[in-house]
């Protein structure tokens, strides 16, 4: 990452539209092309005139000790043996591309963002697609739920959408996430299965927790071996709340609906595929974006007046429920489109890291039990893969100016003049932003109740929707659900 001198962030600053945005989300990274004038240096920028051999004493022709004073050779085996980060504790298994977001319909009846009313914009975005339950290394093809994961690069600051292919998840409550995630994940006594979400612990838990069903009924139906990225629905999943410029709120959930349409392999496609061509997801991906065959998502929101939040006989804040469109439909105001594979992998797929957290003015949290743990666990897992300045990664960089008084820590790249590091200082540098000047909006909300450990009776039905998933299938999709079981893998 370049220490950009704050004049130039500023030109940055003004050029997020379209071409230039998506450039911009790479341009902050010391990018380097290999080329034929290159001649191999060490880290410090030294030349070197072999890669070969190591340095050593020689004698007659005889082949002698090697020399710890050898740092070139040293500084390369270190750097090697020093390549791997942590893999994600899920999610590990994934493929991403930058793209464009375009707003063809203003949605500022609900909200003030300009990423979400500014139809005269086009967002930067980078998009990370994935699988849960495998490591980093394991099939594309396995069944499983597939992450969506859009990071939107908007003048005010980033926007992550981290959703799934399924629009409804396992739990309800975030305390419950590192149970299922154990349960699903490979066993812990022999590592076994990888990749695969169906195995003795899998059933054992979500046997014990009946409002996991609705999800996995999803997850044992075709929607959970998706024959291409870019044939997959997005959910943002949790309920989140949007405010207009009246400071009114409303519930919304978001919805990706890819233009191709929406298709699964069937099993045995999938098992074959799985053993010829582990990678079938990522590269029809890359190939498609390749030869310009970009792929393209409608977006769309369903929304809810906050007035009406107890009208539905679901608790439209439980992430095991999904909004029924019939009765709330999906409003189409936007369009994704993926148009640029990554230039490598590691700095920018696999150092890309996105949290619920991250939203910009006009779009907030709502009380939903499993977004809240969220917020707090995608902060938090990012210090142990990518350190305390994982921010500050070019992938993760914001296209807007950074100013705050945070500073030091691991890799550490900014570099801020001045003599203050604190606010309130004598010189009133770096204030607290006003609403007008664009500041986050906690919306006013009235909160009272008893703290206890318990959520509303609504949170307690958990097979109204999954059999109305069941009844939505075709004949094959429902033979296909009833019939899969682990001896078929
Ligand atoms: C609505 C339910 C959920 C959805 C849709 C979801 C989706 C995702 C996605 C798409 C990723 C991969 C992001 C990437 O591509 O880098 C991810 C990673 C992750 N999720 Fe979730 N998740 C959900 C629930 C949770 C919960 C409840 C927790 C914890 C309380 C959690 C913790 C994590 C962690 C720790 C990672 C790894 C992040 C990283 O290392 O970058 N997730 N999730």
């Amino acid at each position: 990452m370049l220490g950009l001198p704050m004049s130039a962030v500023d030109k940055l600053k003004n050029m997020v539209s379209g071409e230039k945005g998506r450039k911009i989300a790479q341009l902050d990274s010391v990018s380097r092309t290999v080329s034929k004038d290159d001649r191999i240096t060490t880290d410090s920028g030294v030349k070197q005139s072999t890669a070969d051999e190591w340095l050593r004493v020689n004698r007659d022709d005889k082949t002698g000790p090697m020399l710890l004073e050898d740092s070139y050779a040293r500084e390369k085996i270190h750097r090697f043996d020093h390549e791997r980060i942590p893999e994600r504790v899920v999610h590990a298994r994934g493929a991403g591309a930058f793209g464009n977001f375009k707003l063809f319909e203003s949605a500022e009846d609900v909200t003030f963002a300009p990423v979400l009313t500014d139809t005269s914009r086009e967002t930067p975005v980078f998009v990370r697609f994935s699988t849960v339950q495998g490591s980093r290394g394991s099939a594309d093809t396995v069944r499983d739920v597939r992450g969506f994961a859009v990071k939107f690069y908007t003048q005010e600051g980033n926007w992550d959408i981290v959703g799934n292919n399924i629009p409804v998840f396992f739990i309800q409550d975030s305390i419950k996430f590192p149970d299922i995630i154990h349960a699903v994940k490979p066993e812990p006594h022999n590592e076994v299965p990888q990749g695969q979400s169906a195995h003795n612990n899998f059933w054992d838990f979500v046997y014990m927790h009946e409002e996991a069903t609705h999800m996995y009924m999803w997850a044992m139906s075709d929607r959970a071996i998706p024959r291409s990225y870019r044939m997959m629905q997005g959910f943002g999943v949790n309920t989140f709340t949007l405010i207009n410029q009246k400071g009114e709120r409303h519930f919304v959930k978001f919805h990706f609906t890819p233009e191709l349409g929406v298709h699964s392999l069937v099993w045995d496609e999938a098992l074959k595929l799985a053993g010829q061509d582990p990678d079938f997801h990522r590269k029809d991906l890359w190939e498609a974006i390749e030869n310009g065959a970009y792929p393209k998502w409608k977006f769309g929101i369903q929304t809810i007046p906050e007035s009406q939040e107890h009208d539905f006989d679901f608790d439209i804040l439980d992430a095991t429920k999904l909004w029924p469109e019939d009765l709330i439909p999906v409003r189409y105001i936007g369009e994704l489109e993926l148009n640029k594979n990554v230039d490598e992998y590691f700095t920018q797929t696999e150092q890309v890291a996105f949290c619920t957290a991250h939203m910009v003015p006009g779009i907030a949290h709502s009380d939903d039990p499993l977004l809240q743990g969220r917020s707090f666990s995608y902060f938090d897992t990012q210090l142990s893969r990518l350190g305390v300045n994982w921010q500050e990664l070019p992938i993760n960089r914001p296209v807007c100016p950074v100013m705050n008084f945070n500073r030091d820590g691991q890799g550490r790249h900014t570099i801020t003049k001045g003599t203050v590091n604190y606010w309130p200082n004598r010189f009133e540098v770096r204030p607290p932003a006003t609403f007008q000047e664009g500041a986050y909006h906690d919306p006013p909300q009235s909160v009272e109740g008893i703290k206890a450990r318990t959520k509303s009776a609504k949170f307690r039905e958990h097979y109204n929707q999954a059999q109305l998933f069941y009844n939505s299938l075709s004949p094959p999709e429902k033979q296909h659900t009833l019939t899969w079981d682990l001896r078929k893998q």
